[in-house]
């Protein structure tokens, strides 16, 4: 016998239950998406090596660990699959010249692959909402996306204990960063001895880097680090004082918490992100900011941009905590077909329900009434519809209401797609 197959650890199947969950919160978040004026993009999965390092920046987790590189075999070139999509979204709006008549806002669903230890909540494939508004440099832009996520939240369900909590900081402007580095580069050679291998290595290139360590060794050694904040000049400040103040008018809670830091390179002044401890650790939902010069730095002219990606599995992990299992989307109908002549008929009706909107579901073949019945049952249809032999030699069809408390009737087929265009009118 041939060995069995299976899918590749971290990466998961979606069985149709599952996935109809998932298409009900696909189309939520892409109905408050376009609520706040975002226009969806789609980039492929696989882009060339070279955008990811430069946007997300070289010592970093994602690029030094997580990503999924190889070499096409057919002709050398160096490619990754997308661990994140904002680089893609720079790339691609670079591409094709997508601000030059002004700002864009664009958002994305899809698959990001990173190399991690799969746990709950965390995958190597797993999936982001993510938007990206292109050359908008004022605070109301951040405090706008703020907003959009929180009406997400609440559209979802997620009040209470199971709305995730907004953290925020601000990363400062380059030269404030700068300050910083120096700072911490002088903290850590004085503690050199307690730096860990990686944390060492990072000292040279990208210090702030150290902060992401996950080494619980490393931890109270990080936690009496220098801070952002402390190094924050006047245009951060003010810009983050504007941003507060939209959030305090929304009635908007948040958390500043001068430790975060985010894992890639390219973000500046804001940055925040939405964690819970529902999901069994503490796990981030949503997590974006402030990135002014990364559209330059991929090539582009300089435009100020800001963003954040929702991880998916997270967050519908989160709803189906909140709200339980929702049911499963249940045909309007099942249609029943027995004895001779009669799957004609059947065939025929299907279709015309479906032409009056409605989903029916119709099992070829020749199994018994008996079975096709159960099969109805457990569909979760509102009604079944029999044609049986006298019924296919009359014209007729039996409506069997399987909820609630109507009546079962046999009815002329005409009469049966008369009542539904009724419905349709009174309905539009
Ligand atoms: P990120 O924080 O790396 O940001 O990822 C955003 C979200 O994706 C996380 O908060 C988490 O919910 C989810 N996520 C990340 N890794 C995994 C994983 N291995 N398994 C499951 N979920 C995961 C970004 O990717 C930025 N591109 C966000 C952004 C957009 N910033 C500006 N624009």
């Amino acid at each position: 016998m041939n060995s069995k197959l299976s899918a590749v650890k971290g990466m998961n199947d979606l069985l149709p239950e599952q996935a109809e969950v998932w298409e009900q919160v696909e189309s939520k978040v892409s109905e408050v998406f376009r609520q706040y004026g975002y226009r969806p993009i789609r980039t492929p999965i696989v882009e060339s090596t070279p955008v990811f390092v430069r946007a997300i920046g070289e010592v970093t987790d994602i690029v030094e660990k997580e990503m999924y590189s190889f070499t096409d075999a057919l002709n050398g070139e160096a490619l990754t699959l997308r661990p994140e999509n904002t680089a893609a979204v720079v790339r691609a709006a670079i591409e094709h010249n997508l601000l030059y008549d002004g700002p864009r806002r664009l958002w994305y669903f899809g698959p990001m692959f990173r190399h991690e230890r799969p746990q709950k909540g965390r995958y190597r494939q797993f999936h982001q909402f993510g938007v990206e508004a292109l050359g908008f440099d004022q605070p109301e832009s951040d405090a706008e996306q703020i907003f959009m996520v929180t009406r997400l939240f609440k559209a979802l369900g997620l009040t209470g204990s199971f709305a995730p909590k907004l953290q925020l900081n601000s990363l400062g402007m380059p030269e404030d960063r700068a300050r910083h580095r120096e700072a911490l580069v002088q903290y850590f050679q004085s503690h050199h001895s307690q730096l860990d291998e990686d944390s060492q290595r990072r000292l040279g290139s990208n210090p702030l880097r150290i902060l992401d360590s996950k080494n619980p060794e490393m931890a109270e050694l990080i936690r009496l680090a220098p801070q952002l904040p402390e190094f924050l000049g006047e245009h951060a400040k003010h810009f983050q004082q504007r941003l507060l103040k939209s959030l305090e008018d929304q009635g908007i809670a948040f958390e500043l918490n001068p430790r975060l830091v985010r894992g890639l390179d390219y973000y500046n002044l804001t940055v925040f992100e939405w964690v819970t401890d529902r999901l069994g650790a503490q796990a981030t939902v949503c997590g974006g900011g402030r990135y002014d010069s990364l559209v330059e730095r991929m090539g582009g002219k300089p435009a100020a941009a800001t963003g954040f990606a929702i991880g998916a599995e997270r967050l519908i992990l989160l709803v189906q905590e909140a709200q339980g299992l929702a049911s499963p989307q249940a045909p309007d109908a099942y249609l029943i077909h027995f004895g001779q002549g009669a799957c004609e008929p059947a065939f025929k009706l299907a279709e015309q329900l479906r032409d009056r909107g409605l989903k029916v579901v119709f099992d070829p073949g020749q199994t018994s009434a008996k079975s096709q019945m159960k099969k109805a049952d457990s569909s979760g249809a509102d009604l079944a519809l029999l044609i049986g032999e006298d019924e296919s030699l009359a014209g007729e069809v039996t409506v069997k209401p399987l909820r609630g408390q109507g009546q079962q009737a046999t009815m002329p087929v005409s009469q049966l797609l008369a009542t539904m265009d009724r419905r349709e009118q009174d309905h539009a």
